[in-house]
């Protein structure tokens, strides 16, 4: 159970990592953006920044933490999906960003497959996550030529 008003009691802290790889990507032109695991929209807030004139969609398991982003960011959709299953019904992206949240999720290797699947052709898929090195993707990946594109950083 994510409780919105304690995450958002350490938003600086949160945020940064958001923030940092928005900058490694600031100069690519983004039509379509999906943010994955948004939580209260703190990592949805640099993209708004960044790329004011794309469509962005938020997508959480969390109610309460849904309502939250809504107030922050009103003229982004946010809609409440478990991530853990596919999202191709929502179409294709020309950037999938993820936050702190592929650590959550019990099937990572199918999450990031699919993330894949779900871009335009020369979208990418950045995400950030937290003690990589301890995920089971990460084994996966380094073996998989299917993942060859993937630039740990
Ligand atoms: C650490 S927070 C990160 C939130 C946001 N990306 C940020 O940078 O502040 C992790 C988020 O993952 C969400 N989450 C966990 N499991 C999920 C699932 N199966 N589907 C969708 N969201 C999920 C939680 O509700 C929570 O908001």
């Amino acid at each position: 159970m994510w409780n919105a008003e304690i995450y958002n009691r350490y938003g600086k802290e949160r945020i940064q990592p958001s923030v940092d790889l928005v900058a490694r990507i600031k100069d690519m032109k983004f039509q379509r953006i999906l943010d994955v695991g948004c939580g209260t929209g703190m990592s949805t807030e640099p993209l708004v920044s960044a790329w004011e004139s794309a469509e962005i969609i938020g997508v959480d398991l969390s109610k309460e933490m849904l309502e939250k982003a809504r107030e922050i960011l009103p003229t982004v959709t946010f809609i409440q999906r478990d991530c853990s299953k596919p999202l191709f019904d929502m179409g294709t992206f020309d950037l999938l960003f993820s936050n702190a949240f592929v650590q959550w999720l019990p099937n990572q290797e199918d999450f990031i497959s699919n993330a894949f699947s779900m871009l335009n052709e020369n979208g990418i898929f950045a995400t950030q996550i937290p003690l990589f090195e301890e995920m089971p993707a990460n084994d996966r990946i380094s073996l998989s030529d299917q993942w060859e594109d993937i630039v740990p950083v």
